[in-house]
């Protein structure tokens, strides 16, 4: 679980992963949601350095199920991190602790598509909004086909070979970890996402989860 950003859009003066949703670090729900779903044993959280002991803090009540290891400069480098502390799953999910309001039926999808043998899986939802290509003026250039468009989420979950694959050999940084997987030239399937899926980026982002956090 990546969860060693800055958090600098979300501002709330500590990292994002320790601004409090309901009283609660976004990261001890996060991990709880990935703990709860019934289909994942272990999580190993990616924090900076010096958040460490914070982090330890934050998850005392799981902390037999938790590894905490320091993240990186970029995500994809935290997210290697995790990745050397895992030994021996065969299945690996990367998911941002930002996303902390995950329904366990995401994670299932997931893990089931994987289990059958897809080996890079990744939730997502349709584009609602109509996308234009821009110009360095923001002038359009194009209107985009949506219905071809889909919204990435996490958790991504992958055979644990190939994302170890992906990671030695897909070179340089992605924004998520099914695009490494794409590099290799291996397929990537998609499941549905879910709107509570959706990622705390900005102070509107934590007032939506502040009101809908403990809807049904
Ligand atoms: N992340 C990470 N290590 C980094 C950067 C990001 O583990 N060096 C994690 C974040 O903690 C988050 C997820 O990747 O759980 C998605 O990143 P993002 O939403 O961009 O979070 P931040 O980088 O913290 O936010 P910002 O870009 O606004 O600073
Ligand atoms: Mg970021």
């Amino acid at each position: 679980m990546p969860a060693a950003g800055r958090g600098v859009r979300l501002g709330a003066g500590t990292p994002k992963a320790f601004a409090r949703l309901h009283g609660r670090p976004l990261l001890w729900h996060a991990v709880g949601g990935l703990l709860g779903s019934g289909c994942v044993d272990r999580v190993v959280v990616a924090v900076a350095g010096s958040d460490r002991v914070l982090a330890a803090t934050a998850l005392d009540d799981v902390t037999e199920r938790v590894r905490i290891v320091t993240g990186g400069t970029e995500r994809s480098d935290s997210v290697r991190a995790a990745l050397e502390a895992v030994t021996d799953a065969d299945i690996v999910l990367v998911h941002d602790a930002a996303r902390c309001l995950i329904p366990p039926s995401v994670i299932r999808s997931v893990v089931d598509a994987v289990r059958a043998g897809h080996r890079a899986v990744v939730p997502v939802l349709p584009c609602s909004d109509t996308v234009k290509q821009v110009d360095d003026h923001g002038t359009v250039i194009t209107t985009v086909d949506r219905a071809v468009l889909r919204v990435a989420q996490t958790p991504q979950g992958f055979d644990a070979d190939l994302l170890r694959r992906a990671y030695a050999t897909g070179g340089g940084h992605a924004t998520d970890d099914a695009e490494l997987v794409e590099r290799l030239g291996e397929a990537v399937t998609t499941v549905a996402g879910h709107p509570r899926a959706f990622k705390i980026t900005t102070p509107f982002d934590l007032a939506v989860a502040e009101a809908v956090a403990g809807a049904p």
